[in-house]
């Protein structure tokens, strides 16, 4: 039984899949055949078998960064799900921020001989070590959710998660638009994600890339809070008693650090939402609920359910198949009037 159930999840997945990648666009389609393969899961099941021994079941070496926001818990939730219906055995290695740990996780995947070895990257540099031992080793990797920085891009089959300079993009948008009537000095701050981390680089580039000519537009500070809820409340603290009422403008670069300065602001005598307009990322039903309530005005969606995705990548390369190089996650904005509406449609 558990073995045609493996078989109806696999083909499904690949259905989404395929629209998946038909979604993304043009040169991130591109295949990459040069990773290793390993064994095609159809020779895994012999004749007649209905369960796939533990033996022959693929195994996934999963790197996760840490816990630092409830889109990771929401991330990691997702792998280990859809990793359990899929059937595969997941070796699940969390790091805690350190890519040092992540490295070291790697490394052990790589002893016990994986099949596939997947990591969500704390940083984008200093992987290509580790990465060049997993191709010695036949390990085929998948990079999931942030990139990695490779002088030889063959040590990756292919990345999976979302646009983040689009993602500062829509975020810049949406701010020059409600801004619009608002004078010739509107004071933001900026909160950042994870020093070297690609959602902070990209996210900050795509926000930069589309206000920089705009001379209206002052950029009165811009500090790391690591992506997280306490991080981000202290950091707006300081930004407050530094600034004041010239802040007129917040772009978070998650939604943990929004929630965390939104009780920053209130302690500090002003009204989140109003007197600063509050823009985040992420999409986190806590932060709907602030959105709600008026105290957030824009969230970019950031999607982190990269689970079934994932393991259906797994089942490809197991298949031995070339895969897009580039699989980039469908997302939306939201804004205040649509906040009531869709809160109870956040699924993390
Ligand atoms: O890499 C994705 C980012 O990491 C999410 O936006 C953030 O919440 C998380 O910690």
């Amino acid at each position: 039984m558990r073995g045609r159930s493996v078989r109806i999840i696999y083909i499904c997945l690949a259905c989404v899949f395929a629209l998946t990648a038909c979604r993304a666009g043009g040169s991130e389609q591109t295949a990459n055949s040069n990773s290793p393969t390993i064994t095609p899961i159809a020779n895994r099941f012999s004749e007649g078998e209905t369960e796939l021994p533990d033996s022959r079941k693929i195994r996934l070496g999963f790197s996760q960064l840490g816990s630092e926001s409830d889109w990771r818990l929401a991330n990691t939730e997702s792998i280990r799900e859809a990793a359990e219906e899929a059937g595969i055995e997941l070796l699940f290695d969390n790091a805690e921020q350190s890519q040092q740990k992540q490295v070291e996780a790697v490394r052990s995947f790589i002893a016990q001989k994986v099949d596939v070895i997947a990591i969500a990257p704390v940083i984008e540099t200093g992987w290509e070590p580790v990465l060049q031992e997993a191709k010695q080793a036949g390990i085929p990797v998948i990079v999931s959710d942030r990139f990695v920085e490779l002088q030889d891009p063959s040590l990756v089959v292919t990345f999976v998660g979302s646009d983040f300079y689009d993602e500062g993009q829509k975020a810049a948008k949406y701010m020059i638009d409600k801004m619009r009537d608002q004078g010739d000095r509107i004071g933001i701050v900026e909160l950042r994600g994870t020093e070297g981390s690609t959602p902070s680089i990209e996210r900050g580039s795509g926000f930069h890339d589309l206000i920089k000519d705009r001379e209206n537009f002052k950029l009165l500070e811009s500090e790391s809070a690591d992506f997280t809820f306490a991080k981000g409340k202290e950091v707006m603290r300081k930004f407050l008693e530094r600034r004041g009422s010239d802040i007129k403008v917040l772009f978070s670069h998650n939604d943990d650090m929004a929630l965390g300065a939104v009780e920053a602001i209130e302690e500090f005598g002003m009204r989140p939402g109003k007197d600063i307009i509050i823009i985040s990322v992420d999409g986190t039903r806590k932060a709907f609920e602030k959105m709600a309530e008026g105290k957030i005005n824009c969230i970019v969606e950031c999607n982190p359910l990269l689970g079934p995705i994932l393991m259906q990548l797994v089942m490809e390369i197991s298949e031995g198949r070339s895969l897009p190089n580039r699989i980039v996650t469908p997302e939306s904005v939201f804004t205040e009037s649509m906040a009531a509406a869709e809160v109870n449609n956040r699924k993390y």
